[in-house]
């Protein structure tokens, strides 16, 4: 029998790419999702790519009884990917409650439920938002959690206590935290990839709908910060590595590998890249001309960010193998999908 995996937020960007790998690996999936910003499309995406289409629950994580239902109905669930949460910074300042609620009842009932049912293991993704301005770079796993920026950030942070403490408090629960870089780019089948709603915030959409027309022009926020061409830097990583990543750390914690019962992995290549790097190279390896202006700083954001993976790479044994070039013709491919541009 295959195991069978609960996907949270599994319509979504990552939990859709972390269900194609699943599905390819072996694993049964169900995607439990509430559809706040995603669609139903991503699923027949996956049935296309694996010949699979998951089971799938619509309903929303904060609503206990409906997920206590949900337990009853899928029995000997062996692990949660925990993707649902909600995740634009900006929104987050403007409505903090909204945030905190739903990202922190929705870990918080899973984790009652998985007692109650014994769903034994999760992974929980994070981010590298919790590190803050690393003083050192690489950032390893072991820096120091600085304040959050942002509500959505202080969320990430809260998630991995609430983790921590009750793990802790209870028996035979584990749990490893993935701390996302910045996940960029789409399936190479095009079929799914990242769908966001009105203007983009993240530097990749905005790109690839400024190269599609929808935008006027990518505005580069700074060119002043201390980095050799004086825009930000960050760690750009395929979602498909990313994805590969869950399915590691799922068989982790089935084979009982795991050193701890909570442990957490930074997930980037390892390698950072400025916005005008990200820029040019889209330009080099799609043709297609970006056009830009340099702004002033966006308010909130870090000079430079990248990771160190050893961690991940010695005792997950998961590297991040695609480069940024493949990474960033693959969100333009899917941009042209989305589009209808040949
Ligand atoms: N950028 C631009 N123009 C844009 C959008 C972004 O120049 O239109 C720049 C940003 O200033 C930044 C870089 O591109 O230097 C990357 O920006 P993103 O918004 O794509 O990503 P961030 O690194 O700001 O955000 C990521 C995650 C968040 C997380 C945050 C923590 O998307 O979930 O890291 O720093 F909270």
């Amino acid at each position: 029998m295959k195991n069978l995996i609960l996907v949270t937020g599994g319509t979504g960007y990552i939990g859709s790419h972390t269900a194609v790998e699943l599905i390819n690996e072996g694993y049964e999936v169900v995607i439990v999702d509430n559809l706040a910003n995603s669609t139903t499309d991503s699923l027949d995406g996956i049935g296309q790519i694996t010949g699979v289409r998951p089971a799938f629950e619509e309903f929303d994580l904060c609503n206990k009884p409906r997920l206590e239902k949900f337990f009853k109905d899928y029995p000997g669930l062996k692990a949660i990917i925990h993707f649902a949460a909600y995740k634009a910074v900006g929104e987050s300042v403007e409505k903090p409650l909204m945030y905190y609620r739903n990202n922190l009842v929705s870990l918080m009932n899973l984790l009652e439920c998985m007692n109650a049912y014994q769903v034994p293991s999760m992974v929980f993704s994070s981010s590298c938002t919790v590190y803050g301005q690393p003083r050192e770079l690489p950032v390893t796993e072991t820096a120091q959690i600085l304040p959050a920026e942002s509500p959505y950030g202080n969320t990430k942070q809260i998630c991995e206590e609430i983790l921590r403490d009750y793990i802790r408090s209870v028996e035979g629960i584990r749990a490893i935290a993935l701390r996302y870089f910045n996940p960029i780019g789409a399936h190479p089948s095009a079929l799914i990839g990242e769908l966001p709603r009105g203007v983009p915030n993240n530097l990749i959409p905005y790109v690839t709908q400024t190269a599609a027309g929808i935008r006027g022009e990518l505005k580069v926020f700074g060119d002043d910060y201390n980095t050799p061409d004086g825009s930000a830097i960050r760690d750009y990583i395929n979602v498909v590595d990313i994805a590969a990543a869950h399915v590691k750390a799922i068989s982790r914690l089935l084979k009982n590998q795991n050193k701890s019962d909570f442990e957490f992995f930074n997930l980037g290549t390892g390698k950072g890249s400025s916005v005008l790097e990200v820029v040019n190279t889209f330009e080099k390896v799609t043709g297609v001309k970006v056009n830009y202006k340099i702004v002033g700083r966006r308010t909130g954001d870090i000079e430079q960010v990248w990771a160190d993976t050893t961690k991940a790479n010695v005792e997950l044994g998961w590297k991040a193998v695609r480069s940024l070039g493949e990474t960033l013709l693959s969100a333009w491919n899917w941009e042209k999908k989305l589009r209808g541009i040949k």
